[in-house]
């Protein structure tokens, strides 16, 4: 970034940063790998958050009524600490997408510079989102399961390119389970993530379950990322092992199984919103009684999970991951010298010409 620091002695300093544009093949060789790094970025802007060292307004959903299953989502945010960035996500969800061939979520992302408010940077950000989501999920389970019996069954509800990237993450953080659990409408999807667990090598027994509360009930580490839209999954006896759910889509499990649980989310405000479980079980009670707190409340100590209760974390995603993870793989694509920088692009820059 070339922007001269703005102080207010030196208004006139300011300059026109470059605009640079970041492939997908570029963001992932600047991720892949690096999962401690990443889960260090998304616990310090957790932090950060928690702090309200951050700026991240309600996500806007652009819905379509001929298209009822599509939707983009508008994520704006400002974060301060080290990184100092703006910006936006724009993040599609088309699910048919999937039979054709072709992944469900397309997105870009783009960094504002702090200093002077232009766009310096647009990203491919399918893999900033899956990847902040990742390193969200795998910090949770780590944080979450502290105070209790670490988890050695894992059971993946859902199995599509999120599943695939918590997987790589747990692996990528230390974690290794003695039995991998995999559950999926789709016998296509199974046997994909079946396929993608044998080659990771890092994988115990893999079972796939031919049913939901087969996999429930045989893990102690439940992922869920499906595509659901409302609760499938009622039964709060297939959690009476207590386990810890990641519950990454958000809209699986039944307002009774919210209640009967921990629930830790990223974001109160952010997560009672949009028809969630969380928010289903708001609707259903009046109150917000059922919130334990957020992943920085227990980071920082000021929430405990007790044992003896399923803990379900509900991460909404936030826009400041997708900043910071953002703003981190600009780092390291300058630092390696390949930064893409389009010549010109902001091109009428004097007043009067
Ligand atoms: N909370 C967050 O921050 C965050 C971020 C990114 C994605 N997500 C969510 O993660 C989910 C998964 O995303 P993806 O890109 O992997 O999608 P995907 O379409 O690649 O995979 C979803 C899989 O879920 C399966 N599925 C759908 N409904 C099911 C059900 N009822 N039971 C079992 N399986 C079912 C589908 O067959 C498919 O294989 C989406 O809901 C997405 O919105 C959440």
């Amino acid at each position: 970034m070339t922007a001269v620091p703005s102080t207010p002695s030196n208004p006139g300093a300011l300059t026109v940063p470059p605009f640079a544009v970041i492939s997908g093949a570029q963001v992932q060789r600047a991720l892949q790998g690096h999962e401690k790094q990443v889960m260090e970025v998304v616990e310090a802007t957790y932090r950060l958050h928690g702090a309200g060292d951050s700026v991240n307004p309600p996500s806007y959903f652009l819905r379509f009524p001929d298209r009822p299953n599509d939707r983009i989502i508008a994520l704006p945010a400002s974060i301060g600490g080290q990184a100092r960035v703006d910006g936006l996500k724009w993040i599609s969800s088309f699910p048919e997408n999937v039979a054709a061939g072709i992944p469900r979520a397309s997105a870009v992302l783009i960094l504002n510079d702090h200093d002077t408010g232009y766009p310096f940077a647009c990203l491919e950000s399918s893999i900033i989102s899956a990847t902040r989501t990742a390193a969200s999920a795998a910090l949770a389970a780590d944080w979450l399961s502290r105070g209790r019996e670490r988890p050695t069954r894992v059971g993946f509800f859902g199995v599509g390119l999120i599943a695939r990237y918590i997987h790589t993450f747990l692996a990528g953080s230390g974690w290794s389970f003695d039995e991998v659990g995999v559950f999926d409408l789709s016998a296509d999807s199974a046997a994909g993530f079946r396929g993608y667990l044998e080659q990771s090598g890092t994988a115990g027994r893999i079972t796939v379950h031919d049913n939901a509360e087969d996999l429930i009930r045989s893990s102690d580490l439940v992922v869920f990322a499906t595509v659901a839209s409302q609760p499938h999954v009622e039964n709060v006896s297939w959690l009476e092992h207590n386990p810890l759910v990641l519950h990454v889509s958000l809209r699986d499990v039944a307002p009774e199984i919210v209640l009967a649980s921990t629930n830790i989310v990223d974001d109160v405000e952010h997560c009672l919103k949009a028809n969630t479980s969380p928010h289903l079980a708001e609707q259903l009670t009046g109150n917000r009684d059922f919130v334990h707190g957020t992943l920085d409340d227990v980071m920082a100590g000021r929430v405990t999970v007790p044992e003896g209760r399923p803990v379900v974390f509900s991460p909404f995603g936030l826009g400041v991951l997708d900043l910071a993870v953002g703003k981190y793989v600009y780092d390291e694509v300058t630092r390696s010298g390949e930064l893409h920088v389009i010549d010109n692009f902001f091109h009428e820059l004097r007043r009067y010409g």
